[in-house]
C-alpha cells in the first residue's frame, strides 16, 4: 500500500497521485494530503502525518468498539451483513452445514482448502488420539466448587493446558503449532464434558476413541453404566452442525481477544483462554443462555406484548436477547439453519413451551416498527438455546458448546495473525481526558507508611 503524500502547494490540492486516494485538507494549516485507498480502506496511521507543529503526535482515528476499523487482513471468513451471507474460505455456510463434517470444516478454516481423503483420515485420527487430558487436569477441575459456572471452569482449564505443554510457547515453530491445534481441538470437548459432570456431581467419563467427534463428546456428557454410549443420531447430527455454524465468525469480540492476546506472542493455550473468557459475556456467546432466561421470564405467550413494550421503552436493562447483531442487518444466515435444526430436534423431544414463546416472540418482533427500523433480526443464539435445552443441557452450559466449536476459528485466526508480516503487538491509542499534571498532596495519615 502506498504511503500518504502531502501536497507541495499549501492551501491547494496540488498534484494528486495516480490511483485512488482521499484528498484531506487540514483547515488548521491549509495543507492538503493524499491518502491512498486500497480495498476501500485508508491507513489510519497515515493520518499521523497531519499535524500543526512538528512535535505534535498527529491526527488519530477515534473508533470505540471498532465500529469502522479493520484490524487485520483475513482470508478465513467472509460476511456480508446486509445480504445475510456467511462463507468459510469461500464456501457458503448453508452448504457446509448440510454436507460437511465439523472436523472437515476445522481443517478447512486452518488450511484454506478442503482436506483430501488422506489428509482428512489422518486429521481425524490425530484428533481422536489426543482427546485424553492429563490426570492433573481432571484433579484441577475437581477442585472447583460444585456450583462453579462451566465457562469459568473451561477458561481456567484451557489456560492450565499452557503449563502442561510448555514448548507450545515456540509459536514460530510450525510443528509446535500443529500439535497445539490438534491438542486444543481434541481436548476441548473432554474438558467441557468434565466441567459438565463436575457440576452434576457425576463421575468423569473418559473419551471413547472408537466414536466420532460429536458422538464421543455426547458419550462423555451422558454415559452412565452402559459399556458403550450410543447417542441419538438426530442429537449427534445437530451438535455437529451447530459446531460448524459456530466455528468462526471473523473479527468478533472473542476472536479479537484471541488476536490481541496472541499478538503479545504468548502460547496458544493462553490466547485461546482469553477467547473463552470473552465468549462468556452475555452480549457475545452468553446470549444463548440469556435467551433462555428471557423466555423463562416471559413465561407465557400472553406476556409477550408487555415484554416487547418494556424492551422498546428502554426501561430497565432488558433487550430482546438473541436479536440484533453488529454485522448482520438482515436475518443471520446461521439462525435460519438453526431454526430448521430446532424443528428436527423437537420432533424427537416434543414441542416445548419455550419454543412456542420463541416463535411468537419472533413473529411479533419481525413485524414491529422498532425492530424493523433498527434492522434487528434473530441471530444465531435465538434458537440454539432451545436445541440445547431440548437435549437437557443446563442453561449455564450453553456457551461451553459454542466455545468448543469456536476454538477452531480462534486457532486459525491466531495462526493467520502470526504469519501476517504486518501485524505487531496490539496497542491502541487513547484520547486522554484526565487531569493535566498536578502536585501530589495527601490528607491521609498512614499507619504503616512505607519508609523510603
Ligand atoms: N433488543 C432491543 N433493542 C436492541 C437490541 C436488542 N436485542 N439490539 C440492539 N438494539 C437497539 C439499541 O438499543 C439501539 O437503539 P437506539 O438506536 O434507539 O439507541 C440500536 O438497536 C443499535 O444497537 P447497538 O447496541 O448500537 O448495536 P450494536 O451493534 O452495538 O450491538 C448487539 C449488537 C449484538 C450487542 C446487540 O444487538 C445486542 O445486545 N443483542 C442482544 C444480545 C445478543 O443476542 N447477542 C448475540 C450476538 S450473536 C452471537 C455472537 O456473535 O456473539
Amino acid at each position: 500500500m502506498a504511503a500518504m503524500t502531502e501536497s507541495a502547494t499549501q492551501g491547494a490540492a496540488g498534484t494528486a497521485p495516480a490511483g485512488d486516494h482521499l484528498e484531506i485538507k487540514d483547515s488548521r494549516t491549509g495543507k492538503v494530503y493524499f491518502a491512498p485507498i486500497t480495498d476501500e480502506t485508508i491507513r489510519t496511521s497515515d493520518l499521523k502525518q497531519i499535524k500543526v507543529n512538528a512535535d505534535d503526535f498527529g491526527i488519530m482515528g477515534y473508533d470505540p468498539a471498532f465500529m469502522n476499523t479493520a484490524s487485520c487482513r483475513s482470508a478465513i471468513t467472509f460476511i456480508d451483513g446486509d445480504k445475510g451471507i456467511l462463507r468459510y474460505r469461500g464456501y457458503p455456510i448453508e452448504q457446509l452445514a448440510e454436507k460437511a463434517s465439523f472436523l472437515e470444516v476445522a481443517w478447512l478454516l486452518r488450511h484454506g482448502e478442503l482436506p483430501t481423503q488422506v489428509e482428512y483420515d489422518q486429521w481425524v485420527q490425530e484428533i481422536t488420539y489426543h482427546t485424553y487430558v492429563h490426570e492433573n487436569i481432571k484433579r484441577f477441575l475437581e477442585g472447583f466448587r460444585y456450583d462453579a459456572h462451566p465457562m469459568s471452569m473451561l477458561t481456567a482449564g484451557v489456560a492450565a493446558l499452557s503449563s502442561f505443554y510448555p514448548t507450545a510457547k515456540n509459536i514460530h515453530d510450525k510443528t509446535e503449532r500443529d500439535i497445539a491445534f490438534t491438542r486444543l481441538i481434541a481436548k476441548m470437548p473432554t474438558i467441557a464434558a468434565f466441567a459438565y459432570r463436575h457440576v452434576k456431581g457425576l463421575p468423569f467419563i473418559y473419551p471413547d476413541n472408537s466414536l466420532p467427534y460429536a458422538e464421543n463428546y455426547l458419550s462423555m456428557i451422558a454415559r452412565m453404566s452402559e459399556p458403550k454410549y450410543e447417542a441419538n443420531p438426530v442429537f449427534a447430527k445437530a451438535i455437529d452442525i451447530l459446531f460448524i455454524l459456530h466455528a468462526d465468525h471473523e473479527q468478533n469480540c472473542s476472536t479479537n481477544a484471541v488476536r490481541a492476546v496472541g499478538s503479545s506472542h504468548v502460547d496458544p493455550y493462553s490466547a485461546i483462554a482469553a477467547g473463552v473468557a470473552a465468549l462468556y459475556g452475555p452480549l457475545h456467546g452468553g446470549a444463548n443462555e440469556a435467551v433462555l432466561r428471557m423466555l423463562e421470564e416471559i413465561g407465557d405467550v400472553k406476556n409477550i406484548p408487555a415484554f416487547i413494550e418494556n424492551v422498546k421503552s428502554g426501561k430497565g436493562e432488558s433487550r430482546l436477547m438473541g436479536f440484533g447483531h453488529r454485522v448482520y442487518k438482515s436475518y443471520d444466515p446461521r439462525a435460519k439453519i438453526v431454526k430448521k435444526l430446532c424443528d428436527e430436534v423437537l420432533k424427537v423431544t416434543g414441542m416445548s413451551r419455550d419454543m412456542e414463546i420463541a416463535l411468537e416472540l419472533e413473529r411479533i418482533a419481525l413485524s414491529d416498527e422498532y425492530f424493523i427500523k433498527r434492522k434487528l433480526y434473530p441471530n444465531v443464539d435465538f434458537y440454539t438455546g432451545l436445541i440445547y435445552r431440548a437435549m437437557h443441557f443446563p442453561t449455564d452450559y450453553f456457551t461451553v458448546l459454542f466455545a468448543i466449536a469456536r476454538t477452531t476459528g480462534w486457532l486459525s485466526q491466531w495462526e493467520e495473525l502470526l504469519l501476517d508480516k504486518e501485524q505487531k503487538i496490539a496497542r491502541p491509542r487513547q484520547i486522554y481526558t484526565g487531569y493535566a499534571e498536578r502536585p501530589y498532596k495527601t490528607g491521609l495519615d498512614y499507619k504503616h507508611k512505607i519508609l523510603k
